[in-house]
């Protein structure tokens, strides 16, 4: 039995206007920071997502008690009653390995099993490790999982990142500001999601500068105490419901989210015949179905974001021409082509660099999804193609996307949820 989701594209133009979520992957650390005090943090506008889940029930195994009620989740980690992380919850999550940099800082011990998460890449968590040596901490692997001590207490330091890891600048800005002094963290991730985490570092009683600059300094402090924050739209959904819009030659309303913070993704949809408007709060954008070629790659934060690529690689598909994308963030980030293929994208790939030569048509076909965005852009493709496309493993889907279903039904598409046992389809939800 497995649910999938059935789709009835045919270039149904899709109209109206959606609301973002809390943004998964600035929740995601935020919750994590919460174990850096034993006073009550209180987290508004929390999306209810898989991933979430998984960390509320990783941070009950550590001792956190909480609430999530309404989108707020209400967290108080008063003791710390375990260090180590359990394999179960950690490989389904790789946000899961940032309890080691808290956990370090709070208690000078931490064990926690190499992460999992999407197979976009080998990812690897040097720069975490590297960062909490520089720090002091004894750190050695063992039976798969990391091992840190640090017993006297980590010290303040000028830590320097070789690439801007956006997990190890939040691994490492939340070890640095229960560490009292001043450190230095050079080469760090610039990405939004860093700005909200420190926003609630500050707030717990961290003085930080330079959060969205290559250079962040944390004055950390001895104890941090509780605090309230509410958790930014997700700039990666709205950037999926946005080229929903664009592909279906729709007109489409995001709410809920700052332009700012999806601006290279909007200079692409532009040149892609996406005509766009922006507001403080919302983007909209009118589509169209002769989509232009483009060529761009991913980067760090402010360039492309590597979890829009494969939506705009979807988009691309019908392109009036060639379309050129280099990966330049994951080693490993065009899992999905092989599914986007089954649907007739006519997609190369040589190393990094993916071609996209834009086809007449795209014909409905059973796919898998591989990871999160590879999910949405498999949803992105089904909304172009003729014929009814059925995505399974869509529990990827639910990782990353609160009520997919519900809001793309809003706009129009012929979307819906269903169960498969064996040769029986039951509707789900409807
Ligand atoms: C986060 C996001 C993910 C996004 C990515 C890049 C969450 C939960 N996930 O993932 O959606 O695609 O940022 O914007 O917020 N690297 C190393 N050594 C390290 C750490 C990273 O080599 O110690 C490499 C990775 O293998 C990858 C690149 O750096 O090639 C970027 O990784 P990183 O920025 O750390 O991404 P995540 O924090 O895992």
């Amino acid at each position: 039995m497995r649910e999938y989701i059935s789709i009835n594209g045919n270039l149904k133009r899709l109209s109206g206007e959606v609301r973002v979520n809390g943004a998964k992957n600035a929740a995601l650390p935020i919750l994590f920071a919460t174990l850096l005090t034993d006073e009550t943090c209180v987290l508004e506008n929390v999306p209810n997502l898989e991933d979430i889940s998984v960390t509320l029930r990783l941070l009950s195994h550590l001792g956190a008690k909480s609430n999530f009620q309404n989108k707020v989740v209400e967290i108080t980690s008063k003791d710390i009653i375990s260090t180590s992380t359990p394999y179960s919850l950690v490989k389904q999550l790789r946000a899961s390995f940032w309890a080691l940099g808290p956990l370090l800082a709070r208690t000078g011990f931490a064990k926690v099993a190499l992460p999992g998460g999407d197979a976009i890449g080998t990812r690897p968590v040097d720069l975490h490790i590297k960062g909490l040596k520089t720090m002091g901490a004894e750190i050695r692997m063992k039976h798969g999982a990391i091992i840190a001590h640090a017993p006297g207490g980590l010290n303040p330091s000028h830590i320097v990142l070789d690439f801007p890891s956006v997990g190890a600048t939040h691994n490492l800005l939340m070890a640095t500001s229960l560490t009292p002094g001043v450190s230095i963290i050079d080469g760090a991730a610039k990405e939004p999601e860093v700005i909200e985490l420190v926003g609630l570092l500050k707030k717990m009683g961290a003085e930080i500068e330079g959060e969205g600059t290559s250079s962040i300094r944390v004055k950390g402090k001895e104890k941090l105490k509780g605090a309230k924050v509410f958790v930014l739209g997700d700039r990666i959904e709205a950037a999926t419901y946005l080229i929903a819009g664009l592909v279906t030659g729709g007109e489409v309303k995001v709410s809920g989210i700052y332009p700012e913070a999806l601006s290279s993704t909007l200079e692409i949809l532009e040149n892609m015949g996406g005509k766009i408007k922006k507001k403080e709060n919302s983007i909209s954008i009118k589509g169209t179905v002769e989509i232009k070629p483009v060529t761009f790659q991913t980067a760090p934060y402010p360039g492309l974001a590597t979890d829009v690529q494969p939506l705009l690689m979807a988009a691309l598909a019908k392109a009036k021409g060639t379309s050129s994308i280099k990966e330049t963030v994951f080693e490993n980030r065009f899992t999905h082509v092989g599914e986007y293929r089954r649907l007739g994208a006519n997609i190369s790939i040589s190393s990094q660099v993916a071609l996209v030569r834009g086809v007449e048509t795209l014909s409905a076909a059973p796919v898998d999804a591989t990871d999160i965005r590879a999910a949405a852009g498999l949803v992105i493709l089904a909304l172009q193609a003729e014929g009814r496309t059925d995505i399974f493993d869509i529990y990827h889907l639910d990782r990353g996307y609160d009520d997919m279903v519900e809001k793309l039904k809003s706009l129009g598409a012929d979307i819906k949820r269903k169960i498969e046992r064996g040769s029986e389809e039951l509707v789900f939800g409807c």
